[in-house]
């Protein structure tokens, strides 16, 4: 039974192409936009493939709001959107602000405005990070959504902020608007068929695609970005979220927003397991699980990484009917299993 059709931006990237086979596998039409400034085609043939499906699909820069306002002059059905499309190297944003601000906030307004402006009703699902609570204070651990939003401390950062308030001023503006804000923690691993996964330029950023890259040997060794912090090993704490679960909670947001009466317009929802895991038991896991050797050793920290932050989930299972439990060892094994596929190793 078809349930109505969704716009994905982004929809080549890593959380935008498992969310794709999420809907498609939950009945949901589904069309695809991408630019690929940041992914590639290959993970819409790695969708098609299982799903067995053709994905509608328009490669256009959502910041182009001509180009854009095409995609919903040919379908004027959608009945909600989940905007992945944005920049998202912390790093980066820091010596680009400029390039994040215009690209991250012009896409926001131009999905907005184009979701708003015949009437109809529609709902936004947002791609938020739990970067918007800065370090909490650890008697807020694990963080609720109540937690306050701290200043951000990288552009990119902000621009989540940012979104989230536009989006929230929208909705009061604007009462055929519902939208759904959801912070992700930490989302690693990759679909169980290694059809698709995370593929980052360069030199990874993030800790499990360094990981399984230097596994393969791409790496000489993984660097773990400081011991000495107030942690019970030393290594910093994070809410390892694998993607799939992820990509399931956007069905049931936009399940959600589409079912409900309308007087809950604006929702955040934390997305994590709500359970903190330390770099060095995230590595540990990594090696039992798979066991493969990991050459590593410890570095000085890494300037503006939080020390610990996990989720308090407990909201997301509620009023979602969802939950992250894929144990970890299966996710690092289905991680280890893209990197090979990826690298032809055997
Ligand atoms: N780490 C290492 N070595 C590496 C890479 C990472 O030790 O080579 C450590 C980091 O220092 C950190 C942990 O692994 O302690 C996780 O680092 P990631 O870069 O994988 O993830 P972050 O928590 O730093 O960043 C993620 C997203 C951001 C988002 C942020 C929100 O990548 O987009 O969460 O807190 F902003």
């Amino acid at each position: 039974m078809e349930k109505g059709r969704v716009l994905v931006t982004g929809a080549a990237g890593y959380i935008g192409s498992h969310t794709v086979v999420e809907l498609v596998n939950a009945g949901y039409e589904v069309i695809g936009v991408d630019n690929f400034s940041n992914s590639s085609p290959d993970m819409l043939k790695g969708v098609e493939k299982i799903t067995d499906r053709k994905i509608p699909f328009m490669q256009l820069d959502c910041s182009d709001r001509e180009q854009f306002a095409k995609v919903f002059e040919q379908y004027p059905d959608i009945a909600a959107s989940i905007h992945f499309a944005a920049y998202k190297a912390v790093g980066e944003s820091v010596q680009q602000p400029i390039k994040y601000f215009e690209n991250n906030l012009r896409s926001l307004l131009c999905l907005t405005e184009l979701s708003v402006k015949d009437g109809r009703e529609r709902g936004i699902v947002f791609s938020s990070s739990c970067t918007v609570y800065g370090e909490p204070d650890p008697e807020n651990l694990p963080i609720s959504e109540n937690a306050p939003v701290k200043p951000a401390t990288s552009p990119y950062g902000r621009t989540k902020q940012m979104c989230e308030d536009i989006l929230r001023d929208c909705v009061t503006a604007y009462p055929s608007l519902r939208v759904t804000a959801l912070r992700y923690f930490n989302p690693i691993g990759a679909h169980p068929s290694a059809l698709i996964g995370e593929m980052p330029v360069g030199v990874p950023q993030n800790l499990v695609p360094y990981i399984t890259q230097t596994a393969a040997g791409i790496r000489k060794e993984l660097k773990i970005f400081g011991n000495d912090y107030p942690t019970p090993d030393g290594t910093c704490i994070r809410d390892y979220i694998y993607v799939c679960d992820l990509a399931k909670a956007h069905v049931a947001a936009v399940d959600r927003m589409l079912r409900t009466d309308g007087s809950d317009r604006y929702a955040i929802f934390n997305l994590g397991t709500g359970t903190g895991l330390s770099v060095l038991q995230l590595v540990n896991h990594f090696i039992s699980a798979t066991g493969v050797s990991l050459p590593y050793s410890f570095a000085p920290r890494r300037a503006g990484d939080i020390i610990k932050v996990w989720a308090d989930p407990r909201k997301a299972n509620r009023i979602l009917g969802w939950k992250a439990d894929t144990p970890i060892d299966d996710v690092l094994r289905s991680a280890w299993a893209w990197e090979k596929k990826v690298r032809g190793i055997r």
